[in-house]
Parts: C-alpha cells; structure tokens; sequence
C-alpha cells in the first residue's frame, strides 16, 4: 500500500521565509530595555516676565518664570533652546535686560539675603561671559555707549565696563533707583522721583528734575506717575524737564509704541494717545481683559472677556483683524515678540500668534505646584489575561488524567488564538515603519503594563494633565478649571480609586475625574460651612471624608462599611486612634480609642505608613545557614519623625495604630533641624535621613529592620494569626543601621512597588540637586548568621551586616543603575517635589516618576528584569530562521525519501 505523503508546496515556503523577514521582535521587552527606558519633560514654569532681543529679527526670546527659571525659546516651534534655574538658592527680586548687540542678555538676581549677581550671556546658548557680584539688590538696569549701569535699592548706581569690570559707584542719597532710561537715574523716596544725569568725569550724580508722586514706569520720554488715585503720563525733554502731561484715574495699565501711548482702565475701557502730542486719539468703550502694542507701531491689540483676540488700527478705532483664541481659559498676558505675540493663560498655557496662525503652543501647567502623581494602569493587559490562561492550565494540570488532556487542549486553543493576531502584527510592523509611533512598541508596552497615565493636579491652576509614560510624556487629556482649593493646593487630597481621580478640597468640594479620559464624573459640595476636612479614610467599600466635627461622610453613596476598621489623625503634635463602624441605622460612627502627644517642644516632621499596594510575599528572612528570621509583620503601623529645633534632637517612633502603642523609638542628637527629613516606611523595615553635627557634619540614613524574635526560627507566638487585635504583642526586634548619604540634602525617600511584591525594594531618594537614586533594600540591610570564634559551639548570632558594611556611606559602593537619573538636568523645585512609583505587569518592573517643574519618568528592576527574555539566550528571529530553513530542507527532501521508499517497495534500487 502507498500512502500519498502530503508535500509542502514550495510557495509555502517561500510564504514563511517572506513572513519571517517581517517578524523580527519578541513579545517581550529586552533585558538592555529595562530600566534603560525613561523620558524628561522640560518645563520652564508660569511665565511672569518676556522679554526680546534687541534686534528684533533674531530667533529667541526669553522668559523669566515662577519657577525662577530664566528660559530661552526658540521662537520658531517654541522648544527650548536653554534655560538656568535660580530655584536652588531662591530669587528676591530679578532684573533682564537685552542689550543692544542683539548677541547678549544681562541677568541680574537677588538673592533672599539681599545680595545680587549680575551675568551676561548669550542669546544663542546662554554661555557665560562674566558674572558680577554685588552686595545690593539690583532694581534697575540700563546701558550708556559700552558702560552698563546697574541701580540698588540703597541708592548705589554701579558703572560697570562690557568686560565685567566695575569702574565706579555713586550713590543716590538713599533713593531706591527704580529705573534708568538713557543715562537718567529715575529714584523714589517718600513719594518723590528724582531724576538725575552721571557726571562721569566727577563720579557723581546731578539732579535735573523732581516730581512729586509715586513712579509706575518710564519709556524714553516718558515718565509715567501715580498720584493718590490718578496716573499721570509726563512727557519730558532732552532736559528731563517735562513739557506735557495728561492726568487719568482709574488707569490698571500704561503701554508704549513708538507712535502711541494706549491706557487701560480697571474697568477695562481703552484710550490711546498721540504720543508725540499727547492728543487723544481713541477711546474705546468695550471692556477689554488684555491689551497690549501689536505687530504694527499703528495697531494695538485687544482681548477680550470672551477670548477675542482684535488688531485694531490705533488711529481710525478700524478692526484689522478678529478671531476667537483656542484656549478657553482667561487670558493673563499678551506680549509682542517680534512680529507675533505671545498668550499667556491662567491655566499654564502659552502660545505664539502670527496673525490669526497658531505657530506653537507649551503647556507650563505640570510645573505650576504640582499637589499629586498617580501612575494609572490601562484596562486589562493582554499579559493579565495570559496570566489567567497559564492559571487554568496549572490547575487542571494538577488533576487526572481527562485534566491533562484538557488542560492540553487550552494549551493548544490559547497558541491558536494567539496565532490569529499573527496577521494584525504583520500589518502593524509594516504600517509602524512609516509611522511617527511605533505600533507594535506600543502593543508590547500595552501588553506588559509599562504604558501607564501619568496623571498631574496643579495646584496653582487647577489644571490636570495626563501624560503617556510611554509616547515620552506627550499629553493624552487635560482638564481645566478643577477646584483645588485655596493656598496652591497646600491642604488638597489627591486620591485614586478604581480608576477614578478624586480632588478634595479642605473646605469639602470634590472633583471626580476618569482617570483614562479626563471626563469629571462628578462635582460636589460634601462638607458644611462649619466643617473642614481632616482626612480621606478608603475602605473597602470607597472613600470616606472625615470632618472636622468627627462625621465620616461618603462620597458617591458608598454603603457604610460592616466591619469594624481602625484609623488615625496626626496633627503637629499628637496622633488619635479612632475605630470606624457602622451604628445599627447604618450610620458610621467614630469613635476615638487612644491618644499619643509628643514631647513638649517637638513638633510632627514626617509620618509614612506602608505603600497600600505593596505586598508581603514571605514572612521570613531566610540567613545563610538556612534558618529564617521572622519578619515583624504588621499592617497597621505608623512611622512618625518629629524635630526638636531647640535642643536639635530627631525623634523616631514607629506606632501601633490600633493600640496607640510605641512599637520602637529612636533619638538622635544634634540634627539640624532646618534641613531636609525624609522617613520612608516598607514591609518590615522603615528608612529616614537628617542631617547631624555628629559623629561627622553630614546627612545620614538610618534604616530599621523589624523581626518577631532575636532567635532564628522562632516565632513569638506559637499559633501565627497573631494581631494586635487580641491583646498585646512583644516588641520587635530591631536591627539599626546608619550611613552617611554624601549628598547634600535628600528632599524625598520612596520605595519601588511591584505587582506582586516578588521583586526587592528599592529604596529612592530624590536629592536637593535633582537627581535619583534607587539601593536595593538588602543590600543596605539584612541580617545574617556569624560563626563566632568558638568554632565548635557554632553559635549564630545576627548582626546587621551587608555588603555595605565596610562601607560607611552609600555612594562608596557604586553598583549598576544607582543613579536613575543618569546626571541629566532635571530642574526640581524644592519643597515642591513629587516621588512617586507604580507597578507594571511584568512583575520585575517598576515605574518611577520624579516631579516638580520637570517631569522625568524611568523604568526601574530592583531586581534585574528576570522575567525578560534577553537577546542573547532568546532569539525569536533566530528561531523562525531555523523553522525555515528546516521546512525548506523537509520540502525538498520528503520528495525524495518518498521516492525512495516507493521505488524500494517496488523493489527497484
Ligand atoms: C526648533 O527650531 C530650532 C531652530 O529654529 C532648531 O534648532 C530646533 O532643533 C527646533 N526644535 C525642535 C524640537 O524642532
């Protein structure tokens, strides 16, 4: 009997080989990816002040922000062309002045302490010509030929040559200098402006005019005066004495052109001015929010209430141009740059107008105050429901035989399932080659978690944004005008709940937004004019709001929960246990059960309680020689440091929520008081840094680590559900361990959270001079078995040692991927700043975002990336090559055994 071998046509193969070309990922991200992969959005904060070159053609103009970052953009797509951040060290007062090269810029900043520093840069790269340090506060700044004149407030004008060199100073009797126009000196005291001319050759000042009145601005020859309520415009000679001048009240703004002079009233009505004559020449009823001298010297422009952007012809009042802004947003500030102007927004908003043309636009809203960072997880990954398939199989696997066979059967349903997306990949793979994103990246980063939102709240706008963790922080949603409270957001809660964005302010309004499209879902006044809010307690159930008259309030209508839950509050100086449960008419009820009050002089610095989402996974630390040490595991502990500023004493205390009990304490010495704490609390184990005089000047780290008993292999109690619920436990065991940090401050400590908590910890601190760094938890503590010398008796004892241990501070030991960071210049704000980490599905991955003017988000693997495939062990390509060549190799031979059995059967050879 011949049997008829099926054969494999030969365009199948070829199918396969041209398929095979196109395949060249895995489904899995590579070992070199993880943790490699981070974005940074550079910010430059809410634009207070613009200012333009000299000569007006040039590319770049700069910005003085609330960020107290000085920023130059390139006028053309508005990317940033260089910006230096003043924040470390804050800014008093600040003065810009463009010079008339074109080339170079003067910086002048005065620092909290009163003294300034005078730079010149270039326009072009921001590169450092000289820099000039005085003991003053510079309030004005001008040029004279090459000599540049810098004014104080003490009434000192520094002549200071283009090199940097100060050839002399002259002092003003006390007048605050407030500005220098052309050579003239323009200085306040008690509600009289001088104006004086330098006598270069005497080095001194001669007085030419005195006005009486406060000084609002000066422009060439005009000076402009505010008198009791009324604003005079005084137009002077070459003699600074005046020839002309128009009194108004109710004035809110005076601007200049080189033909007009435009006033603004309060109201918001407009009258512009022949600035030669000072004829009126206009008057304009409408109220208007913004105006500002437009593209033409005849023009200005108007904003209206409405966001109405109009040109209008100074002259003959005509409508040169009208359209309605994109932004709905009120409207702050307009500006000419050059040809076009610049619309500044309250919601963070800029954008640069030509015409009616909408060149770029940048969103500053995510450096404004930044209150909250939530990580928000995308639907149901494909890697979840993977995960669920491989569960089921497992399961039947473990039964009979029929199990087997089915659980065989999924097996081969799921690898078919998965085959039909073959096609849909292809495509994908093809269309992403021309594509600005790439597809399949992007399914991959969808399937394994690593495409996240990244949800901001600003507290000084009220806008929140969403960006993509994956598309480098690009903008999927934004929402404007969230009521966050007063203060910049200072006592707002942020929370997420099942995907959900709740905004509570203290006064009890809240803002519910879908976190995945930024839709509200829900605005609501939930408190009493007589109640602020204390707390937001989640319970199974939802979210509660917790009064100040101890009411438990909820939102959405979620049911009162059934089961008796325990909370806290802290204040500055004491923390309250209370219980929550339900009264039987379905009323929550608190009820305080214990009181804790510091010391007399110490005052809350820093409380840290367990991340919600990290998990325990075993309940021992396994030492060398294979016994366990038990983990003190407890899931309602408190970690509180409070300061002493007097006696400079730090006060470490780790509480018993439900008890109010002290579990261990802590306190150390000579601390400076002033500077950054930090505290960070993990499974078993709680972190904090401070700043000590002793043994040595510097900030350490002090890390505990809680175990049930001193003995391995011992449990305190016998039966393991032990709780804090039936009586008191023993006190832990602690190990201690401190290091100096060699840094100069830590601003913020966090831990990286995994999805199932497999994975170490990394412990995070984000420094003063904006970097980031991630230690495996282990490896700054751990406790180990000894041998003593006794040898024989082998007694074990622990001890914290670690591989640091010889190390006294943690950067002595560097090891791979300490700094997260990589020394890019991230601008941070300190005080401001946002720590914040989220898990992905890949269990060895975790997501880090650091925020606060920038935003700069990494992927980090405290413990390598383990559940990658890496390239090397792993290659898909290689694989499909070989199946390949193998069908080729099989399509040509079958042919020809099959010939050869049949011809043997035949009985021919
Ligand atoms: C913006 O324009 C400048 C030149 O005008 C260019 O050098 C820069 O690369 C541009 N930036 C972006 C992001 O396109």
């Amino acid at each position: 009997m011949i049997t008829k071998l099926p054969r494999i046509s030969t365009p199948f193969t070829l199918l396969a080989l041209v398929l095979a070309l196109f395949i060249s990922t895995v489904a899995a991200i590579f070992e070199d990816e993880a943790g490699v992969i981070d974005w940074h959005r550079t910010q430059i904060g809410l634009v207070s002040d613009v200012y333009v070159p000299a000569s007006g053609a040039s590319d770049y103009f700069g910005m003085f922000t609330e960020s107290n970052i000085f920023a130059v953009l390139h006028a053309t797509n508005g990317s940033i062309a260089w910006r230096r951040s003043f924040a470390d060290g804050g800014v008093k007062s600040y003065r810009v002045l463009p010079l008339p090269d074109g080339d170079h810029v003067l910086l002048a900043v005065t620092r909290p302490a009163g003294n300034s520093v005078l730079y010149r840069a270039s326009w072009v790269d921001g590169s450092l010509d000289w820099e000039l340090s005085t003991s003053g506060q510079i309030s004005a700044l001008d040029f004279i030929g090459d000599a540049i004149l810098v004014g104080e407030t003490s009434g000192d004008v520094h002549i200071v040559e283009h090199s940097g060199m100060k050839q002399f100073t002259i002092s003003n009797h006390d007048a605050t200098v407030v500005a220098i126009k052309s050579g003239g000196i323009f200085a306040e005291k008690d509600e009289t402006v001088t104006i004086s001319k330098i006598d270069f050759k005497g080095q001194s000042l001669v007085e030419a005019a005195r006005f009486e009145g406060t000084f609002v601005s000066v422009e060439e020859d005009i000076l402009v005066l505010r008198k009791a309520d009324s604003h005079i415009v005084v137009k002077l000679d070459e003699n600074c004495q005046p020839i002309d001048s128009i009194t108004e009240s109710d004035v809110d703004s005076v601007i200049f052109s080189d033909r007009t002079i435009v006033s603004k009233s309060a109201s918001g009505t407009v009258t512009v001015y022949d600035r030669e004559s000072l004829g009126e020449l206009n008057h304009i009823e409408i109220p208007v929010a913004t105006v500002t001298v437009g593209v033409e010297t005849e023009t200005f422009t108007t904003i209206n209430f409405d966001n109405e952007l109009n040109v209008i012809n100074s002259a003959t009042n005509a409508v040169v141009s009208t359209f309605k802004l994109t932004v709905s947003a009120p409207v702050l500030a307009v500006s000419a740059v050059g040809e076009n102007i610049l619309v500044r927004y309250s919601n963070g908003i800029i954008q640069l107008l030509s015409g009616s043309k909408l060149l770029w636009e940048r969103d500053e809203s995510v450096a404004a105050n930044p209150i909250a960072g939530l990580f928000i997880q995308l639907p149901q990954t494909a890697a979840a429901d993977i995960a669920a398939g491989i569960r089921e199989e497992i399961l039947l696997d473990e039964g009979s035989n029929s199990n087997l066979l089915l659980a065989y059967i999924k097996r081969v349903s799921r690898h078919l399932s998965d085959l039909q997306a073959l096609p849909h990949y292809i495509i994908r793979k093809l269309q992403s080659s021309y594509m600005a994103v790439d597809e399949v990246e992007l399914d991959r980063a969808n399937e394994f978690g690593l495409h996240q939102y990244f949800v901001i709240v600003s507290g000084r706008t009220g806008r929140v944004v969403a960006l993509d963790t994956f598309l480098n922080g690009k903008t999927v949603w934004a929402l404007d005008g969230v009521d966050v409270g007063a203060e910049n957001g200072k006592d707002t809660t942020v929370r997420l709940f099942e995907s959900s964005v709740y905004i509570f302010t203290k006064t009890g309004a809240v803002t519910v937004i879908n976190a995945l499209t930024g839709e509200i879902i829900k605005m609501d006044q939930i408190l009493r004019t007589d109640q602020i809010l204390f707390k937001v307690i989640e319970l199974p159930s939802g979210l509660y709001v917790w009064a100040s008259t101890d009411e438990l309030i909820t939102i959405s209508d979620t049911p009162a929960p059934i089961e008796t839950y325990y909370s806290y509050r802290v204040n500055d100086h004491s923390v309250w246990g209370y219980t929550i449960s339900a009264n039987p008419e379905g009323k929550m009820i608190l009820t305080k059960t214990w009181e804790f009050n510091l010391d007399h002089g110490y005052i809350v610095a820093e409380t840290a309680s367990r991340p919600k989402l990290d998990k325990t996974v075993n309940v021992g630390q396994v030492l060398e020689d294979r016994r366990v040490l038990y983990k003190y595991l407890h899931a309602n502990m408190l970690s509180i440091a409070a300061t002493n500023a007097e006696e400079h004493r730090l006060q470490v205390f780790l509480l018993d929520t439900v008890t109010g009990r002290i579990l261990h304490a802590k306190t150390h010495e000579t601390v400076d008081t002033a500077l950054d704490i930090a505290l960070a609390q993990g499974e078993h184990w709680l972190v904090y840094t401070y700043t000590a005089s002793a043994p040595t000047l510097g900030e350490q780290l002090t890390m505990w680590d809680l175990y049930e008993s001193k003995e391995p292999n011992t449990r305190t109690h016998a039966d393991e559900e032990y709780s804090s619920f039936n009586g008191l436990l023993p006190a832990p065991y602690v190990l201690h361990k401190s290091f100096f940090t060699g840094l100069s401050g830590t601003a913020k400590l966090g831990l990286t959270v995994t999805k199932h908590g497999i994975t170490v910890r990394d412990v995070l601190l984000l420094t003063r001079s904006n970097q980031l760094f991630g230690y495996s938890k282990p490896q700054l503590l751990s406790p180990t078995t000894t041998l003593t010398e006794k040898g024989k008796n082998k007694t074990t004892q622990v001890s914290a040692k670690s591989f640091y241990d010889k190390a006294p501070t943690l950067l002595s030991k560097s090891q791979k991927s300490t700094v997260l960071t990589h020394n890019l210049p991230l601008i941070l704000l300190s005080g401001n700043n946002l720590l914040v980490t989220g898990p992905t599905a890949l269990e060895s991955t975790a997501l880090v975002a650091a925020a606060g003017n920038d935003v700069y988000v990494v992927r980090v693997t405290p413990s390598k990336p383990f559940d990658v495939l890496n390239t090397i062990a792993f290659s898909k390509q290689q694989l499909i090559y070989t199946v390949a060549t193998m069908l080729v190799v099989v399509g040509y031979l079958r042919p020809q055994v099959g010939k050869k059995r049949a011809n043997s059967k035949w009985g021919v050879e």
